[in-house]
């Protein structure tokens, strides 16, 4: 037998419905906040990530699916290319692409889309998982880099997870600095490592060297003990970035926003510079994030564009599914009447009925006439259908219909003309 590839899984029904309502509320609620969709490739140049997310990150250096792409044709070159294990990248790459700073205006933008890690594969992590995400960016004369940004996003983060229903989040907050602290963070943490470093795994005593603050990223337990100890960012804060973050938590006060600051969260990617935040759900188990994001302020610039804060997030829908389902979260939109003909005949009638109803919006399914009575209510009843109508020859004269409502079984005859205001009452 041929199966999915470890680390990628098939969505069914009836979980694909969940899928489609989270991605249905969430596009309304961007809508509301002013944010238009955009759809990158699915791969990029390898080029892009290592410079964009960072050689030294996890996702960079152990888990991007590359390969070598054969020129094809004399036009054709042989690069690198890589399934994207982010969008972020993607987005701003887009953004420089077609000169979308021109206008002069903020960016909003959303994804909706599959991202490929090789990670190990366990609940909740994935090797083709699927992020919402949403970037807002621009030149700094569109207030690209003002704290009230950083704030907006994180409240229609919380209008997202409103309208989707999940419930029992914890928002972690924290700044990461900018290109003006990060060296004199970047020297503390290599003096604190001096002495330890060769107690610690082969990554660590190689970032110590290359990247100091990845060292922070580190999963395994022995070195965990040493990193605890290790000097706070928040120390090392120049004025600039202090004065931001403090006005960050005062807006976020103004909106009734709840956070804690964590002052150990860096983050596993290397664009980030000041405002970064995580949102975690204790339905999760290990991989409790449900979503990320934080300020990029040099991004744009670090892979040729002009300058261009920004500032987004992306949810992890797998997870959100998972977090939904845990706490029994439905699908709004199920199925609202199973239509069963009755006797010979009686198929285009039902059909006929359930076009109707259907261009009304409802959502109906239809039996066949081949199916006993017993039958067609059993399945009615296994497609969670609220109610049942029955189109048999009688009713199709009197155009009237024996509507049952399966819960209760209370049977009712009802007009044509009414069925629609007998359905949705
Ligand atoms: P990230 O923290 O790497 O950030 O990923 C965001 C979310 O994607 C995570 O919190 C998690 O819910 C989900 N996720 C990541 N890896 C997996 C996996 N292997 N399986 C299932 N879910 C996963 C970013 O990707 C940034 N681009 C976010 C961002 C946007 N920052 C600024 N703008």
């Amino acid at each position: 037998m041929i199966k999915a590839v470890r680390g990628t899984r098939d969505l069914l029904p009836p979980d694909t419905e969940l899928w489609n309502f989270v991605d249905r509320r969430v596009r309304q609620v961007f809508a509301r906040y002013n944010y238009h969709e955009i759809r990158t490739p699915i791969f990029e140049t390898t080029e892009l990530f290592c410079r964009g997310v960072g050689e030294e990150t996890d996702i960079v250096s152990k888990e991007m699916f590359t390969w070598e792409d054969k020129a094809r044709a004399a036009s054709e070159k042989t690069q690198t290319l890589t399934l994207r294990p982010e969008n972020t990248a993607g987005v701003v790459r887009a953004y420089i692409e077609h000169e979308m700073g021109r206008s002069g205006l903020l960016q909003k933008l959303y994804y909706i889309g599959p991202q490929f890690r090789r990670e190990r594969p366990q609940k909740g992590r994935y090797r083709q998982f699927y992020q919402i995400g949403a970037e807002i960016i621009g030149p700094p004369s569109a207030g690209s880099e003002l704290p009230m940004r950083d704030a907006e996003v994180l409240d229609m983060l919380i209008a997202l997870l409103d309208a989707v229903g999940l419930k029992g989040w914890t928002l972690y907050l924290n700044s990461v600095g900018c290109v003006n602290c990060r060296p004199a963070y970047n020297q503390a943490l290599r003096e604190a490592l001096a002495g330890v470093k060769d107690q610690m795994c082969g990554d660590c005593q190689r970032r110590t060297e290359t990247n100091p603050l990845r060292v922070l990223d580190c999963k395994v337990p022995a070195d965990q003990p040493i990193i605890e100890k290790l000097p706070k960012i928040a120390d090392y804060l120049d004025e600039g970035c202090r004065e931001h973050f403090a006005q960050v938590r005062a807006i976020l006060d103004t909106l009734q926003v709840p956070y804690q600051v964590n002052e150990r969260m860096v983050r596993g990617l290397d664009y980030y510079t000041r405002t970064t935040f995580e949102f975690t759900h204790g339905e999760l188990g290990s991989q409790s994030a449900v979503l990320g994001g934080g300020r990029y302020d040099g991004l744009s610039e670090q892979i040729g564009g002009p300058k261009a804060p920004g500032i987004g997030f992306a949810i992890g829908e797998d997870r959100l599914v998972l977090a939904l389902q845990a706490q029994r979260q439905e699908a709004a939109e199920a199925l609202k009447a199973f239509v069963i003909p009755l006797g010979t005949g009686m198929n285009r009638h039902a059909l006929k009925l359930a076009k109707e109803l259907r261009a009304e919006g409802v959502t109906v399914d239809v039996s066949d006439e081949s199916f006993r009575l017993k039958k067609s209510f059993e399945t009615a009843e296994k497609l969670g259908a609220t109610f049942a109508i029955i189109v048999g020859e009688n009713e199709v004269e009197a155009d009237a219909f024996a509507v049952k409502h399966l819960k209760s079984g209370e049977q009712t005859k009802v007009s044509r003309a009414e069925l629609l205001g007998y359905l949705e009452g």
